[in-house]
């Protein structure tokens, strides 16, 4: 497949959403597909399937105008773009032609394409990738060859652990879909005098387990940034269970580890990567010798990433998606966009990629929780 650049339009500019999927990816992409038509008289392409769209021979791409990205894509959870975690990652033989890497795969696909620039909305793993790419680019490159790659990164997670910034898209509606559900709990645990332990994601960082469990006024909360006692926990949870509340929340992000020391990792997936699954139920029944009242365990699990797009998520994605094509028209590439104390700034990737944000042990959040009487281990 070989695109021509249309003569009206002065730019073509790729969009992909990378990684696995989350509230508010649909409303960026809608955002970047206006503000590049409509204000500059730009094509937009949508690559499907992340990475693995520019890898594939043929190409895998639709052509985004304001009318395809109608005001559903505000409203709706998940990519219409497609999600791929980059497993499925295509032998050299199914691109049709033979490449040396997927790098150089990407690099071809961006010239045939005819880009000026392309649009990344990721995490911190894509943007690992981003910038081992553009190396790739820069040491392999000839002279006279093709334009250089260009391309603008968007952080979106719902574990929010993407470096220097406030936040990713995703994890507003992460949080809101974990505090629902906690609420849920809450009635379930207190109906039946039982102690609930709730397993969340959030990867190697706390946000989510940290922020939700405040926010829905739990009894314990574990983060993997901070260690814990199995004792000392049960003991609090045995105090809070005689208390008049006569129930109990323990809240768990999935990568904290057993009272053992051990981390919960398995694959499941055909792409034989380990995930963390089994901490909450570790946990519940490491409680159930230690308390007088019965336990039990759930695991939100992939709930947490979908949902109808949370007001902030929305907004976020609106001002990171306009940010993106405006840096693109001032031609200054390589830079991930942040938000920072609310404002909207760009950083470059290398400082991004490989850094990873977790709970500041000492802040604002961690402080809030021990205040309240939470849980919250060995602080
Ligand atoms: O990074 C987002 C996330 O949902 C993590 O919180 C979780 O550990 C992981 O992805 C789950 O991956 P998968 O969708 O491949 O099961």
């Amino acid at each position: 497949m070989f695109f021509k650049r249309e003569s009206n339009v002065s730019k073509t500019i790729g969009v992909l959403v990378s990684g696995g999927d989350c509230s508010g990816l649909n409303a960026a992409v809608r955002a970047i597909t206006h503000h590049a038509t409509k204000t500059f008289n730009w094509r937009v392409v949508g690559i499907q399937r992340g990475y693995w769209g520019m890898w594939v021979r043929p190409l895998q791409t639709i052509e985004l105008t304001p009318e395809v990205c109608d005001h559903q894509w505000v409203s709706s959870g998940g990519t219409f773009l497609r999600a791929n975690k980059n497993y499925h990652a295509p032998t050299f033989a199914d691109c049709g032609k033979t490449f040396s890497s997927l790098d150089e795969a990407f690099c071809d696909a961006y010239h045939t394409l005819g880009l000026n620039a392309i649009i990344i909305i990721g995490g911190d793993g894509s943007f690992k990738k981003l910038n081992q790419i553009h190396d790739f680019y820069n040491k392999t490159k000839k002279k006279g060859d093709h334009q250089e790659i260009n391309f603008i990164a968007i952080p979106k997670t719902i574990d929010n652990d993407v470096a220097y910034t406030d936040l990713a898209i995703g994890h507003e509606t992460a949080l809101d879909v974990v505090v629902e559900a906690i609420d849920n709990i809450q009635a379930t645990a207190e109906s039946h005098d039982r102690v609930m332990v709730v397993e969340v994601m959030g990867r190697d960082a706390g946000h989510i387990a940290l922020k939700a469990g405040v926010a829905a006024g739990v009894d314990a909360i574990l983060i993997p940034e901070i260690s814990y006692n199995i004792n000392d926990l049960a003991q609090h949870i045995e105090k809070v269970y005689q208390s008049v509340q006569k129930h109990a929340i323990v809240v768990v992000a999935e990568s904290v580890k057993t009272p053992d020391g051990d981390s919960l990792k398995s694959a499941i997936g055909d792409d034989e990567q380990m995930r963390y699954r089994g901490i909450g139920f570790n946990l519940a029944s490491r409680l159930k010798e230690k308390v007088s009242a019965e336990v039990r365990s759930v695991s939100l699990g992939h709930v947490q990433r979908g949902g109808r797009p949370h007001i902030k998520d929305r907004l976020l994605a609106n001002r990171f998606g306009v940010h993106a094509v405006d840096l693109i028209a001032k031609k200054q590439f390589g830079r991930v966009i942040v938000v920072v104390n609310g404002k909207m700034a760009d950083i470059h990737i290398s400082e991004v990629a490989d850094v990873l944000q977790t709970v500041d042990v000492n802040g604002e959040m961690v402080h809030i929780a021990q205040s309240l009487g939470i849980y919250i281990g060995n602080v």
